[in-house]
Formats: structure tokens, sequence, C-alpha cells
């Protein structure tokens, strides 16, 4: 819908050069708000994880769906995920740390989020049991440092 509106205002603007600069300014807003989509999603994940974390330290007591709940939500982010990285942003303003490898490799990089996908759903079968939770959250954590070292600027 947005690319529909989008193409009619590039029509528009073909008409009249007089607009042109409208043309940068959609760009930036809407690089812009696809940055702040995907760091959100990754925020979410985040999040998820740091509670998880907190429960697995013995800092936070939560219940078992609790816990399931918060694992599926990063399974389902994972999901997500591919669709709110695809666009890419070169007029962004706002700060990324995406690389740009990820566009270069899209097919390795979308690849690993059915891999999180999994590991996150794993760790929503093991609450019950805090060793086998231990062993997933581990699994599950090594898939976020890989493609963080791989495909994230400093
Ligand atoms: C397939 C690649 C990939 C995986 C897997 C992945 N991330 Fe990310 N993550 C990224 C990229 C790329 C960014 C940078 C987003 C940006 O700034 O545009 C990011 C950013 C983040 C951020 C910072 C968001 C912000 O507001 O700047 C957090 C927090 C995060 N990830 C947590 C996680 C956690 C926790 C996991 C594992 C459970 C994980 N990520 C798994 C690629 C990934």
């Amino acid at each position: 819908m947005k690319k529909l509106v989008f193409a009619g205002l590039l029509g528009t603007i073909m008409l009249s050069g007089a607009m042109y600069p409208m043309v940068a300014q959609a760009d930036e807003a809407s690089d812009n708000a696809a940055v702040e989509n995907r760091k959100m999603l990754m925020d979410g994940i985040g999040g998820a994880m740091g509670t998880l974390g907190c429960y697995m330290k013995g800092e936070c007591n939560l219940p078992d769906p609790v816990l399931a709940n918060l694992a599926k939500g990063i399974a389902f982010a994972a999901g997500a995920a591919p669709a709110a990285f695809e666009p890419q942003t070169p007029d962004a303003s706002v700060k990324t740390t995406s690389s740009a490898d990820i566009w270069a490799n899209w097919d390795d990089f979308a690849g690993r989020f059915p891999e999180l996908e999994t590991a996150a759903l794993a760790l929503a079968d093991a609450v019950g049991d805090k060793g086998a939770m231990g062993a997933a959250m581990g699994n599950l954590g090594k898939n976020c440092k890989a493609c963080h070292d791989e495909y994230r600027t400093k």
C-alpha cells in the first residue's frame, strides 16, 4: 500500500520538477521508519532475552506460562524479521548498526532467522526443566551473537 502511494507520488513528481525535494524527504522518512521498526523488533527480542536471563540467574521469579510466552515471542519476532529487514535504508538519518553486508548476502542473513525461531521454540519446550532451559538459552544466545558479529557495525 505504501509502495502504491509512493509510486503515485513519483508519478506526480515526474510531472512537476519543482516538487523534487519532497522525494528526498519521503525517502528519509520511510527509511527512518524502517530502521525504527527493525530496531523495535530486535528490542522486543532483547527484552524477552533479558527477562529470561533474569529468571535463569534466580533474580526474577516467573511462572512457567510466562517463560514459555517470552520464548514464543522471540520465535514470532524471528518469523517477522526477514520482512522487517528487507527494505534497504540508504537515506536513513537515525542511527542504525545494520551492515550493508545484510543486503549483499541477503539469503545467508535471512536464512538465520528460521534457525533463531527453531532455537526459541526449543527454549519454550524446555520450560519446566531449568537445566534444559539453560542449554536452550545458550544455544539461542549463540544465534544472536553469530549474526551480530557478522552483520552489525559498531
Ligand atoms: C540474523 C541476524 C540476527 C539475529 C539472529 C539476531 N539479531 Fe539482533 N540485530 C541484528 C541486526 C542487523 C541489528 C541492527 C539493527 C539496526 O540497527 O538496524 C540487531 C540489533 C539488535 C539490538 C539493538 C536494537 C536497537 O534498538 O538498536 C538488540 C537488543 C538485539 N539485536 C538483540 C538480539 C538478541 C537478544 C538476539 C537473539 C535472541 C538477536 N538480536 C538475534 C541482527 C540479528
